[in-house]
Order: structure tokens, then C-alpha cells, then sequence
């Protein structure tokens, strides 16, 4: 457990998976947590891409709790295909919500952690946003955008006393990646996607929860314009069978 008493966070896409159980976590680790998601049980139903929304949130949380210490930017769309199938209102709609919208939540997130000197910005990329993967363009192409914004951050603010991160997931059991490993006629898919995590399973929400709290605690005080990989081994390396029996 990381000790979050006294902080407030703003968690986003908290209405599902990841972000839902890092809002969970950081809880039950003793923040006060507000959560924002598109739908789904939030405190406030709001579109990533709205930077006004966004701002009278943030303004809100300064008016009632007098700080914000910690954002956790979760919201996000799986999207993309080989780039000569991708219309661009695809491309559009992936790039606004995976990297504008982080970009927007940062944006005024950040201006409040500068009235205090201190704060904690995790940003969700993904391990897509450090390897190419089939069919990955848009959303690959976001989370590399959504790693680079954060380290950006973490130059620009660290000496302010915010820290900014990254967190970079494999495969993670949440309605995103069940869209395709449920698929009827994607089982091949699955199979490999499930071969190429070295512990032979994906993860679970609460298992990127616990890292974004360790990213949100004072134990990663020294932690800053880091991508931190949990991803089960999936970017480790090539396992190709040669000493499959012991
Ligand atoms: N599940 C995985 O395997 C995996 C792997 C790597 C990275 N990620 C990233 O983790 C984050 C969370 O994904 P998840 O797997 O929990 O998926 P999810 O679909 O369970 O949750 C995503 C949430 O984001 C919300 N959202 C979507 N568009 C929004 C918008 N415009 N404004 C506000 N909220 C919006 C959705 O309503 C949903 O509740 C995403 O950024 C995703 O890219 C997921």
C-alpha cells in the first residue's frame, strides 16, 4: 500500500478497466479521488476533448479540496488498422482522445500542481507507444505521442516539483482488449498476443492500479520521465521454444 492521505487525484476513463481501478486504488491508498469518464459511475460525465469542461473541472477541484496533487489520465480508444484502410475521421477521433484529450487534462492539471509546487502526472500509454505492432498505426502513433508529452512534462516541471510519468501495459483484461481476444475468428489473434506474455497471461487492471499508485506515492520521489514497462514480459523478447521442457 502507498500512502496517499491527504492527496486529491483526478482519475480519467475511471468508468471501466484501468482507469476505474487505479481511481479503486488510489482510494483505498487514502486520496480523495474525483473520476471523470464519457459514461459509465462517475462523479463527472465529460469528454476528454473538452478543454472548457476540463477547466471548470479542475477549477472545481481547486474550489472544494484546495489542491490537486495527482492526475491519472486513463481514457483512452483502441483504433487504427493499415494505414491505406484508415479514413481520416478514424485517425482524427483516435489521435483527439488517446493524445489531445491527455494533453488537455494535463494541461490545466498542471497549472493547478504549480500553485503548490507538487504533484504527480501517469499518463496510461502503452507498450504500443514503444513497439510497432500489426495494424497499430493510430493508436500506436498516440501513445508514442502520449510517452514524449510526458517526458516533455517531466523536463519542464520537475523543477517545479511535479513529476510526470508514463505507464505502458501489455495486454490488460479489461473491456479494450476483450473487444478483440472475444472475437469470433480472432482466436489466432489471442493465442499469440497470449504467447508473447513471458508469464502466460494478461494482466490485470489492478495490477497497472498498483503501479500508478507507487508512480502517485512519495516512494517514487525520485521518479520522473519514466515509461515504465508492465507488461508481463511482452516487450522482454523473442521466446521461440528452444528449451521449452523443464
Ligand atoms: N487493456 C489493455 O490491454 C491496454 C494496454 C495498454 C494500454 N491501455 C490503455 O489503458 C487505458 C485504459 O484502457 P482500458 O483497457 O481500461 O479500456 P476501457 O475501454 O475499459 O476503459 C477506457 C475508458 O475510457 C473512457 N473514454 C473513452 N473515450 C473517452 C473520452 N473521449 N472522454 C472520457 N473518457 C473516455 C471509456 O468510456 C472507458 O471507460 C487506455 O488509454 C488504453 O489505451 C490498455
Amino acid at each position: 500500500m502507498a500512502d496517499l492521505s491527504g492527496r486529491v487525484a483526478l482519475v480519467t476513463g475511471a468508468g471501466s478497466g484501468i482507469g476505474k481501478a487505479c481511481a479503486e486504488r488510489l482510494r483505498s491508498d487514502g486520496a480523495t479521488v474525483v473520476t471523470l469518464d464519457i459514461s459509465g459511475e462517475v462523479d463527472h460525465e465529460i469528454d476528454v476533448r473538452s478543454e472548457s469542461e476540463i477547466e471548470a473541472l479542475v477549477a472545481s477541484i481547486l474550489s472544494a479540496h484546495g489542491q490537486l496533487d495527482i492526475v491519472v489520465n486513463a481514457a483512452g480508444v483502441a483504433g487504427g488498422g493499415p494505414v491505406h484502410m484508415v479514413p481520416l475521421e478514424e485517425w482524427d477521433r483516435v489521435m483527439s482522445i488517446n493524445l489531445t484529450g491527455t494533453f488537455l487534462v494535463c494541461k490545466h492539471a498542471v497549472a493547478a500542481m504549480l500553485q503548490h509546487k507538487r504533484g504527480s502526472v501517469i499518463n496510461i500509454a502503452s507498450v504500443e507507444g514503444i513497439e510497432g505492432t500489426e495494424g497499430g498505426s493510430a493508436y500506436n502513433a498516440s501513445k508514442a505521442g502520449v510517452i514524449l508529452l510526458t517526458k516533455t512534462m517531466a523536463i519542464d516541471y520537475g523543477i517545479h516539483g511535479i513529476r510526470a510519468n508514463a505507464i505502458c501495459p501489455g495486454g490488460i483484461d479489461t473491456p479494450m482488449l476483450r473487444q478483440f481476444i472475444d472475437a469470433p475468428g480472432l482466436e489466432k489473434y489471442r493465442d499469440t498476443m497470449l504467447d508473447a506474455h513471458m508469464l502466460g497471461r494478461f494482466g490485470q487492471p489492478e495490477e497497472i492500479a498498483a503501479v500508478a499508485a507507487f508512480l502517485a506515492s512519495d516512494d517514487a520521489s525520485f521518479v520522473t520521465g519514466h515509461a515504465l514497462v508492465a507488461d508481463g514480459g511482452m516487450t522482454a523478447g523473442l521466446r521461440a521454444g528452444l528449451f521449452e521442457n523443464f
